[in-house]
């Protein structure tokens, strides 16, 4: 295979009681039955609330078999819980090796590697990283080992949390150390990342669409499909919309397309909670993104 098209999706944050955010899921269910690419990446957030119980993953696990094409997956804060850091609060709902397992339960394997069209492609659990968790542990144990057998190919990370704002050494903020792969894990992921021929990181997490590029690196942030956070809620870095990302991937080289799917609409957070389904606490919220 010489072409290779990877549809990126993230953030889809699906729950049977939220409807508006199911509709936004069928209309990119549409697209994609219409572009059919080669794979679907999710890249986390797949459902909205994983770790309260496993109603949310089962329900986004559904509507993801109906689509007409492959699909692999990384996990999210909102499908495990989320990393601690050393400068911001203390998360609400912690990653747990318990809602990590009911995750691979449900999705399949946290991290992965394949290759296609002369590149390799890596997956990784950011939420783990500085967890102190056995499996962030062995998810660096298993990345070394990767890392060490690209044979020279391009590489293309995608992982739920960008690795940083705008440089590796961005110091951590308590405002926005959620927002990125905490430290002193994003230093050690970055050291071994520079072994090898990195073009691409992927991700999603922050509900805003970004694109530029660090070094020969390109960083691509994707919109969330479901929803967007308003400006009271999270500072605004890039676009503030909902969509998705193509990807074509060829040898040596790759194509970027920021694409909104036909009638997938700018729901705002705060529009999504209905009369039934209140608006859960601030601290529930992914206010603080
Ligand atoms: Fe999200
Ligand atoms: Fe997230």
């Amino acid at each position: 295979m010489t072409l290779f098209r990877l549809t990126q999706i993230s953030d889809t944050h699906l729950a049977r009681r939220l409807p508006k955010l199911t509709r936004n899921f069928e209309q990119l269910a549409n697209h994609i039955d219409t572009t059919r690419p080669d794979l679907v990446l999710n890249s986390g957030d797949v459902c909205f609330d994983g770790p309260s119980g496993p109603g949310d993953l089962d329900f986004a696990r559904v509507l993801h078999d109906a689509l007409p094409v492959p699909c692999r997956y990384l996990p999210g804060n909102h499908d495990i819980g989320d990393n601690p850091t050393q400068i911001g609060p203390v998360p609400t709902q912690p990653v747990s090796e318990q809602h990590r397992q009911t995750y691979v339960a449900a999705f399949g394997d946290d991290r992965w590697r394949f290759e296609a069209a002369g590149w390799c492609f890596i997956g990784l659990n950011s939420l783990v990283m500085n967890s102190g968790l056995v499996a962030e542990a062995e998810q660096f144990d298993w990345l070394a080992g990767e890392l060490a057998t690209t044979g020279g190919k391009p590489v293309a990370l995608f992982l739920h949390k960008p690795i940083f704002l705008n440089a590796p050494d961005d110091p951590e903020l308590e405002s926005s150390a959620i927002r990125y792969v905490p430290m002193p894990a994003r230093r050690r992921l970055v050291e071994m990342l520079r072994s090898v021929d990195l073009r691409l990181v992927g991700s999603g997490h922050v509900h805003q669409r970004r694109d530029f590029t660090f070094g020969h690196t390109r960083h691509v942030w994707s919109p969330s499909a479901g929803f967007v956070i308003n400006d009271r809620r999270q500072e605004r870095i890039g676009i503030k919309e909902c969509g998705l990302v193509e990807y074509r991937f060829q040898p040596d080289r790759f194509e970027v397309r920021h694409v909104r799917a036909p009638g997938q609409l700018d729901i705002d957070l705060d529009e999504i909670w209905s009369k039934e389904q209140p608006a859960p606490a601030p601290a529930k919220a992914p206010a603080t993104i």
